[in-house]
Formats: structure tokens, sequence, C-alpha cells
């Protein structure tokens, strides 16, 4: 599969490093521009755009940006696409969003409200970058590492579902966007590495209003 990857840092290059391990071909862009990307580039030996070459060139997009700069993405470009979302929400990094303080909506359905033709797929949010390359196993490994998934179209999601066996992990769907808040940041099942039928226990436990202890997930 071609995928296309707007961010060009450390989840992108992540993502990037395993795709490629598993024959898919990738482009990474950024806001600043290919010059800017050049050494990252050659580095991981994945071809570099801009942003809206990555989305002509992708079969699947993954968004991997500050959360505050999804409203720059390319509404029509992106139109008929699947998006993969691994934005997350840190209020100091990303300004206040009342919305999301509230528990009134999600980081993705944020984004599938500016990307209202594209196909939402809530991925790559709840595990480390730092982990990506490290966890990653093969099919049928003893205590395999799941990561959770969410959206609103069963096709899109089997898609990223197989993405991610062929990357190294195993998926649990925790249901349709509305539910993505489920492994949003500060909930059990954020970043914290489990088995499958771990992560679903964790995404179970999860409560609206409660929040783990801010950055134990780094521990
Ligand atoms: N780091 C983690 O462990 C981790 C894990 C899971 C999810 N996440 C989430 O995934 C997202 C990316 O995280 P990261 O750690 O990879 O961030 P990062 O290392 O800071 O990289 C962010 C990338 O986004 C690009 N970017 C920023 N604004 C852009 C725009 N408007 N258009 C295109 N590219 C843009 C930046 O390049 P320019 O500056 O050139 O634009 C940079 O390449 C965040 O939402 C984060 O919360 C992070």
């Amino acid at each position: 599969m071609r995928i296309g990857i707007i961010g060009a840092g450390l989840v992108a290059q992540g993502v990037a490093q395993l795709a490629l391990k598993s024959g898919h071909e990738l482009m990474l862009s950024n806001g600043r521009g290919p010059e800017s990307l050049r050494d990252a580039g050659r580095k991981i030996g994945v071809s570099i755009g801009t942003v809206d070459e990555a989305v002509a060139f992708g079969d699947a997009i993954l968004v991997a940006i500050p959360f505050s700069a999804i409203h720059t993405l390319p509404t029509e470009a992106l139109s008929g696409k699947l998006v993969m979302d691994a934005a997350n929400y840190y209020p100091e990094r990303d300004g206040r969003i009342e919305e999301l303080d509230m528990r009134e909506s999600t980081t993705s359905n944020i984004l599938a409200r500016h990307l209202s033709g594209s196909l939402i797929v809530k991925a790559f949010n709840a595990i480390l970058a730092s982990d990506l390359v490290k966890d990653a196993k093969p099919a049928g490994s003893p205590g395999r590492r799941a990561l959770p998934i969410a959206g609103d179209d069963a096709q899109a999601k089997q898609v990223v579902a197989t993405l991610h066996d062929e990357l190294g992990y195993d998926v649990v769907d925790a249901g349709p966007l509305s539910e993505s808040w489920r492994f949003e940041r500060a909930k059990p099942a954020y970043c914290v590495a489990f088995d499958e039928s771990g992560l679903r226990g964790a995404l179970s436990r999860a409560e609206r209003d409660r929040e783990v202890e801010e950055g134990s997930w780094r521990k």
C-alpha cells in the first residue's frame, strides 16, 4: 500500500520505518516543506514531498502532527481517503479546547468534522513513538502488543487492522469514533503496553471523566 504521511516527526518516522520494512511505499511531508526533510528522507529511505503531494501519493494517509495544526489539513484533497489519525490533545501544547475539556467530543470527531469527506480511523496514538519499533513483533508471538483503533467505517478499519498486523501489532477495535476517548491521553489504555486481552480490559475500565496521573504512561 502507498502511505502518505503528514508530519515527519517521531510518530511519522517510527511508523514509516515499520511500514517500509513490511513492503509498503511511503512519502513523508511536513509544514516547512521537502527541503527540510532531505536528511530524514535519506536516513529512513522514504520519498519526501509537500503535504499535497503526500495526500495525492497515499492510498491511506497518516496524520501525525500536533492536534492544534489539524485545521491546516486540506479537506478537499483528503475527501474519499482513508485517514489514520495519530494526533493527541495536549492542552499545554495545543491550547485549551473546551469541547474536549468538557468531554463533549473526541479528538478524532473534531478531525472528522474538518475532514468531512474522509474515512477517519483513530490509530497509532496510544503508543509512545519510542516504543513503535521496539515493541513490534511478528504475528503469533507470545504477548504481542495490541493497539486500539476506532472508526465509523468497517472497511477502513479492516485495512488499518491489517496494516497493524503487518507492522507488528495485534489490534483491538474500540468501536466508532465517538468511543475513541477510551484511548485518548490519560486513559488506562493510553501508551501502556498490553496484549489483546489486557487492552480490552483497559478500554472497558476507561471512565469518561477520570484521568490517570499525568505522565504516568511515560514511567
Ligand atoms: N511522540 C509520541 O510519543 C506520540 C505518540 C502517539 C501520538 N503522538 C501524537 O502524534 C502527533 C505527532 O507527534 P510527534 O511526537 O511525532 O510530533 P513531532 O515529533 O513534534 O513532529 C510533528 C511533525 O508535524 C509536522 N507539522 C506540524 N504542523 C504541521 C502542519 N500544519 N502540516 C504538516 N506538518 C506539520 C512537523 O513539521 P514542521 O514543523 O516542519 O511543520 C513535524 O514533522 C501529535 O499529535 C502527538 O500528540 C505522539
